[in-house]
C-alpha cells in the first residue's frame, strides 16, 4: 500500500514535511523564482541557510508569497543554520536575528548548527587559518535560549557524527530534534540513522540525490545501476526512487533544483512505494561519504580536526 509520508514528527511534537526545498545552489537572481515555483507545486518546507548568501533574495520572494495569499507563513516550514564564524554565544542571537530579518520573518522553525567546526568571528573565507576550536556545549547553550525565546521553533545539529551528537546529548538541556546530514542511495547512514533514531533526532537528508553537477563530486548516485533498475521497474526516474527510498528510511529528504520540470518531479514522490523486495536491493549499492568537509575544515596545524577521521569520528 503507497503510503503519502508526508511529514514526520519530531522530539518537540512539531511536523516536519518530509520533502524540502534545497536552496544550498540556487544563486541569488534564481532562487526566488524557484522558491515560488516549488511553493505553487506544493513544498511547504524550505531549506536555508547563511552560508549559502541567498536568504534576502528567498525573503522577498515569500513575502511576495504571502502578500499575495499563495501561502501562510504558518503553513511553511523554514530551516536556517548558524554559520561556522558564529559559534561565541554571544553571536549566536545576532547570527539569527540577521537570518530573520533577511528572510523577514519573526520565527524559524527550526534553525541547525551548520557543521561541528568554528571559524574566526568575522572571517569570509576558508583559509585554514580561519579555523578556530569549537566549543559545540556554549554554542548549544545560546541554541537552547533561542528556542526558550521562541525564535527557533526547534533546534538542531547538521554534519554531526554518532559521536559528536552523542557528546552533544549528555550536555544538553534542550535535547537536538534534527541531525541534517549527507545522505543518499550511495551514502546510507544506517549506523547514524539507527542512533538518532535510538536517541529520538530525526535524520534529514541533504544531496538526496547526491548533488549532481558539484564539481567536487565524480560519482553519480543518480547512475547507480540498481538505481535505474529499481526506477525501470516502477515507472520512475533515478532521482524520485532515491528520494522515495529516503522517505522509506524515515529521513525527510531536501533535494533542490531551479528547474521547474524537476522541482515537480521531485515533489512527486507521494502517491506510490517501493515495495520491500526492490528495497532490499539498495544494500548492495557501494557506499561512500561524498561531502567530506576537505579542503576547508580539515588542517594538520589549525582547527580542531587534523583528519577526516577526526571530523567524522572514523565514519567515512
Ligand atoms: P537542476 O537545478 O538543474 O535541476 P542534491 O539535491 O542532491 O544536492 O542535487 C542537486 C542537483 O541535482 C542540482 O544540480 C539539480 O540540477 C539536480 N537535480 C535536481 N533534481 C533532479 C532530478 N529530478 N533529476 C536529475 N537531476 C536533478
Amino acid at each position: 500500500m503507497a503510503d503519502g509520508i508526508r511529514f514526520f514528527e519530531l522530539n518537540t511534537g512539531a511536523k516536519i514535511p518530509s520533502v524540502g526545498f534545497g536552496t544550498g545552489q540556487a544563486d541569488p537572481g534564481l532562487v526566488g523564482e524557484a522558491i515560488a515555483t516549488a511553493i505553487k507545486v506544493g513544498y511547504r518546507h524550505i531549506d536555508c541557510a547563511k552560508l549559502y548568501g541567498n536568504e534576502k533574495e528567498i525573503g522577498y520572494a515569500l513575502k511576495k508569497l504571502f502578500k499575495d495569499g499563495v501561502v501562510k507563513r504558518e503553513d511553511l516550514w523554514i530551516t536556517s543554520k548558524l554559520w561556522c564564524t558564529d559559534h561565541e554565544p554571544e553571536d549566536v542571537p545576532k547570527a539569527l536575528d540577521k537570518t530573520l530579518q533577511d528572510l523577514q520573518l519573526d520565527y524559524l522553525d527550526l534553525y541547525l548548527i551548520h557543521w561541528p567546526v568554528s571559524m574566526k568571528k568575522g572571517s569570509v573565507d576558508f583559509k585554514p587559518e580561519n579555523l578556530t576550536q569549537p566549543d559545540i556545549p556554549s554554542t548549544w547553550k545560546a541554541m537552547e535560549a533561542l528556542y526558550d525565546s521562541g525564535k527557533a521553533r526547534a533546534i538542531g545539529v547538521s554534519n554531526f557524527s554518532a559521536k559528536k551528537l552523542g557528546d552533544l546529548l549528555e550536555v544538553a538541556r534542550v535535547p537536538p530534534a534534527v541531525n541534517q546530514v549527507e545522505c543518499h542511495p550511495s551514502w546510507q547512514q544506517p549506523k547514524l540513522h539507527a542512533f538518532c533514531k535510538s536517541k529520538g533526532v530525526h535524520l534529514s537528508a541533504y544531496s538526496p540525490l547526491g548533488s549532481p553537477g558539484s564539481w567536487s563530486i565524480k560519482r553519480e548516485v543518480l547512475k547507480n545501476p540498481i538505481l535505474i533498475t529499481v526506477a525501470e521497474k516502477l515507472g520512475k526516474t533515478p532521482a524520485q526512487v532515491a528520494l522515495r527510498w529516503g522517505l522509506e528510511m524515515g529521513h525527510s529528504v531536501l533535494p533542490k533544483s531551479i528547474n521547474e520540470t524537476r522541482i515537480k518531479e521531485n515533489f512527486d514522490v507521494f502517491d506510490w512505494s517501493i515495495h520491500e523486495d526492490l528495497l532490499a536491493k539498495f544494500s548492495e549499492i557501494e557506499q561512500e561519504r561524498l561531502i567530506k568537509g576537505t579542503p576547508y575544515f580539515v588542517h594538520e596545524t589549525f582547527g580542531a580536526y587534523k583528519t577526516l577521521e577526526e571530523l567524522w569520528d572514523g565514519d567515512l
